[in-house]
């Protein structure tokens, strides 16, 4: 079977997951952003390809999605690491996740680095994947499949350091205005940080800032403090821009 697993809050990921996918024409989908679910029932064999991919938080994996693949049985099951980043850098994100996957005893066998739209700075890599990207992972897709038919080791090692950078957490939080109190964002957020009884409120400690709860808001009422949101950017400015390209590890 071939399983792709994502953890994708603003739909980046999945978007570049979907094109590293295309080669297979069945797929089963586990979402790690969904809080409710019991990823302790996930369990792979030899026989199974996963495809699991995160974004890129401050050069490493959300620490959320590396919990829910910890509590997953790899089984032998062969995988494809793919890390999403918004076109600054991924830093120590694939080789993170390629010890939490073995840890788990998975294998391995592919992994793709991929640029999508800055989930927070959307001015940068602004519609990415595009359809250049379209076209190139979704070659990929193929000789990666090619390459786990064949049976061969993966003969590029992954970029990464070791120990991983230390995560900043970004210290911002969205807030609501104009609440309508639909519910969409306490539903989403992957981490239960919006009360179901006061959604215009935020629980700082438990945010990620991972702006799923921004994309997903019908009212576009949730944002980052602008003033804040405008000084981070001034200091990121510099990294973020140009066009970073695509990386396949095969
Ligand atoms: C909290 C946070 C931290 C981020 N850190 C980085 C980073 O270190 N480097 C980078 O290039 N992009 C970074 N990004 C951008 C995301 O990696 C990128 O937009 C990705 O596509 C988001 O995935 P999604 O669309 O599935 O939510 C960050 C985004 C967020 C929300």
């Amino acid at each position: 079977m071939f399983y792709e697993i994502t953890f994708s809050p603003t739909g980046g990921t999945k978007k570049c997951a979907d094109l590293l996918s295309a080669a297979w024409n069945e797929k089963t989908e586990i979402d790690l952003m969904k809080r409710q679910d019991d990823f302790t029932k996930y369990t792979f064999t030899a026989e199974d390809i996963c495809l699991v991919a995160v974004p890129s938080f401050g050069g490493r994996v959300p620490a959320v999605a590396t919990e829910r693949l910890q509590m997953m049985q790899g089984g032998g099951a062969k995988a494809i690491l793919v890390v999403v980043y918004g076109n600054r850098a991924y830093e120590d994100t694939l080789v993170e996740l390629e010890d939490t996957l073995t840890e788990r005893g998975f294998v391995p066998m592919a992994g793709a680095a991929a640029v999508a739209e800055h989930s927070i700075f959307r001015e940068f890599a602004a519609g990415r994947p595009d359809a250049n990207d379209e076209i190139q992972l979704k070659d990929w897709s193929s000789k990666i499949k090619s390459k786990l038919e064949a049976g061969t080791e993966r003969a590029m090692p992954f970029v990464g350091n070791r120990p991983y950078k230390k995560y900043g957490a970004i210290p911002m939080v969205p807030k609501a205005k104009s609440c309508q109190m639909c519910g969409k964002c306490v539903s989403i957020c992957p981490v239960g940080a919006i009360p179901a009884d006061k959604p215009n409120e935020t629980d700082g400690d438990k945010c990620i800032t991972c702006m799923a709860c921004v994309a997903a808001c019908p009212m576009q009422a949730r944002a980052l403090n602008p003033v804040a949101l405008a000084g981070a950017k001034a200091m990121l400015k510099k990294a973020l821009e140009g066009r970073k390209e695509n990386e396949l590890f095969l």
